[in-house]
């Protein structure tokens, strides 16, 4: 029987290639809520939290254009790896050519990486986007040394909770050529994460439509 779900995975992710192929070259500079907008307003939140923390070696998963590495490489003297689905992204990211990082192709759901590897995961603006993403939750942990941190950051529907779930994911989706598929708020957030196994650190909605999670593996 044909398995449904992932000729759905297969469709969402495929958009999403596609759609940040085509906006690479121009993502960083056009400054609307399709393109950086919203990424930088996250980016900035997770180098506010992370001004004062030391680590070694940090994941961002969805990288985009390394618009958060390029900002922590300046304050953090640490290790900086960038994944990114769309290869035109990577290509960005790696042009910049920022001291100690590095950047890969793959995909939120299948890390190239050994368990425990790293000090902290952020992901900026990208989660929406991820088809299965209990699989990209468990991702993170695997790849996050015990007391790891992982900072999330991403577009919800606010105070229209179930509402705006609802309509994002079952009517605006099967119409959008961006790949969203899984937006989602504060609280529903929190709670996936702590059913995957993180425990929480802080959360709170930092814009209407954008809130920021930091959990911790313990
Ligand atoms: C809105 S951009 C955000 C980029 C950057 N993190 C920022 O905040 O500016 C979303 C990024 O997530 C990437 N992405 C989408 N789905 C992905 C997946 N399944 N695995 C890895 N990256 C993905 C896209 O290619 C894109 O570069």
């Amino acid at each position: 029987m044909k398995n449904t779900n992932t000729t759905k995975a297969k469709d969402f992710v495929k958009l999403s290639e596609e759609w940040f192929d085509n906006q690479a070259k121009v993502y960083d500079k056009t400054d609307t809520i399709l393109y950086s907008k919203y990424g930088k307003i996250s980016c900035k939140d997770i180098c506010d939290y992370l001004s004062d923390k030391k680590y070694d070696s940090l994941l961002d998963v969805g990288c985009g254009t390394a618009y958060l590495i390029d900002l922590l490489a300046k304050t953090h003297n640490a290790k900086h790896i960038g994944l990114d689905l769309s290869a035109e992204m990577i290509r960005q990211s790696s042009d910049k050519n920022i001291p100690n990082s590095q950047f890969v192709v793959g995909r939120s759901d299948d890390l190239p990486f050994g368990d425990e590897t790293f000090d902290v995961v952020t992901c900026s603006q990208s989660f929406h986007h991820y088809p299965d993403t209990d699989k990209a939750m468990q991702e993170v942990l695997r790849v996050l040394k015990p007391g790891g941190i992982y900072i999330l950051s991403d577009t919800g529907v606010g105070f229209f909770k179930m509402v705006g779930v609802a309509v994002d994911n079952f009517i605006y989706r099967h119409f959008s050529k961006t790949g969203d598929c899984n937006v989602s708020y504060l609280n529903k957030t929190i709670r996936d994460l702590k059913r995957n196994g993180f425990e929480i650190e802080k959360g709170e909605n930092i814009t209407t439509f954008i809130y920021t999670v930091v959990a911790k593996k313990k």
